[in-house]
């Protein structure tokens, strides 16, 4: 199959999955009322999910002087309304000066006062999705009642509220996990995902530790990202790939990997009423550090291998879709390099030197807020003779207890990577990400 035919499939393949992604009008179904129990169902939902917000110090605050029981029915009657159901959301409004006649409000209208920032719509949908799991709502109807209030965000958050200290804003999983390169994303493919849990008016951090053992190599990456408003990631990650296999046993090559990426449109949570992705652009900076263990024959440096050069960029644009009513979040990556086995082997080579596009893909499905399971593929370029160069695949499940630790653990394929050494490298990946 020649590449054009691959990247044409595979860019039909994500464009496909993105028209999956643009809502089709649906005819008025009322599948999600009945998953949710009904108005039974939904009453008990809302009657555990208001004492988690009025609990919650995150945001208790703004619900203190107002009529609860009020809130309580209205918010019972939308989720009915909006999951299909026989119901009309009245938001009749009696308070002390009416006389229980009003009109219908808006969310706007409801909340233009309330002074509500990202980091509080955030904390009141977790608590919606803790109360829809206490009541054994499936994982995927949770997260299809999640996908018609996200976009109301657009409605309700008036307020930036700026804060130097992270506020743990976003949504568990939605800073993706560390890439063996540092950045923010899948296992091998970067997202457009800003890593850590800071919301647009604050910033997170998290510290990563990979490790990914073939029948023959050893890889393992460790490193440090900050993400800043949830628009800007900076990382610093090292790498170390080391040889268990004569006549590479020493084999010991390190490089040192700087991130950017930054944020342009489009916003992974909020944007599940359109196909558009959240979108960012990014730039590694990566840098040999050091090529051990092949002194015997002579090797100290990748160029005497062929490479053309022992540093190098790769730049990179990630568009990643969360389509919540499928429980599925899509990503697509298109990677401008020249590194040999991203970089470990040099940048260019005696058989190509120029810049290449290298599609990158991943598909996850969530299987509840805390587990996702997902494949990725990285296309990579093939310049150096010496070696075998071929795309990188894995299949892994990620798991986020809380907001500060995830897990990652994976079966990743690399391919060749030697021409000396003609075996598909391939092994158990497991990665520990600790941060806010
Ligand atoms: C998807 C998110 C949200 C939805 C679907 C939602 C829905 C509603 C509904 C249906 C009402 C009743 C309106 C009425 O009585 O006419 C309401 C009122 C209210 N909401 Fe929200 N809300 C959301 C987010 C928030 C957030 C994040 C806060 C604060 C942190 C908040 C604070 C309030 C308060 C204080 C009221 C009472 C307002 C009043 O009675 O005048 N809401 N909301």
């Amino acid at each position: 199959m020649n590449t054009l035919t691959r990247y044409s499939g595979l860019s039909l393949l994500f464009a496909a999955s993105l028209a999956l992604a643009q809502p089709q009008p649906q005819p008025a179904s009322d599948g999600l009322y009945r998953e949710l129990g009904g108005k039974d169902g939904i009453r008990k939902v809302v009657e555990t999910f208001l004492p988690l917000v009025l609990a919650d110090a995150r945001i208790k605050e703004n619900f203190a002087d107002f009529d609860l029981d009020q809130l309580n029915l209205r918010l019972q009657e939308q989720f009915c309304e909006l999951s299909g159901g026989p119901c009309r959301y009245t938001g009749k409004y009696r308070d002390k000066t009416m006389d229980g006649v009003g009109t219908v409000r808006d969310m706007s209208t409801v909340h233009q006062d309330l002074k509500i920032s990202n980091a509080m719509f955030n904390a009141l949908a977790e608590d919606l999705q803790i109360a829809l799991q206490q009541h054994g709502v499936s994982n995927s109807a949770a997260n299809r009642l999640v996908a018609k209030l996200a976009p109301m965000q657009r409605e309700i958050v008036t307020v930036k509220a700026p804060t130097t200290s992270p506020d743990l804003g976003k949504l568990l999983a939605t800073g993706g996990v560390s890439q063996v390169e540092g950045a923010g994303g899948g296992g091998i493919v970067p997202w457009a995902l800003i890593s850590g849990y800071g919301s647009r008016d604050s910033w997170g951090a998290n510290l990563h530790y990979t490790y990914l053992s073939t029948q023959d190599y050893r890889l393992t990456s460790y490193g440090v990202a900050l993400g800043v408003a949830d628009r800007l990631e900076i990382s610093l990650a090292n790498q170390q790939f080391k040889g268990s296999l004569a006549p590479l046993d020493q084999l010991d090559i390190r490089q040192q990997i700087l991130g950017l990426k930054l944020k342009l449109a489009g916003d992974v949570v909020y944007d599940q009423d359109s196909a558009m992705p959240q979108l960012a652009v990014g730039v590694q900076y990566k840098r040999h550090q050091q090529l051990g263990g092949l002194g015997a024959l002579g090797v100290s440096k990748v160029q005497q291998l062929g490479a053309k050069d022992d540093h190098g960029y790769d730049y990179y644009v990630a568009a990643t879709k969360l389509v919540l009513d499928q429980s599925l979040l899509l990503n697509a990556t298109l990677r401008a390099t020249r590194a040999n086995q991203m970089g470990l082997l040099g940048f260019g080579g005696d058989q190509g030197d120029s810049v290449r596009l290298m599609p990158e893909f991943s598909v996850a499905y969530l299987l509840d807020r805390k587990l996702a399971l997902g494949a990725e593929y990285r296309r990579k370029p093939h310049n150096l003779g010496v070696d075998k160069e071929q795309a990188y695949y894995d299949v892994f499940v990620a798991w986020f207890p809380s907001k500060h630790v995830s897990l990652t653990a994976a079966y990743a394929v690399l391919g060749e990577i030697t021409i000396f050494n003609p075996k598909q490298q391939r092994g158990a990946y497991l990665s520990l990400q600790a941060g806010f």
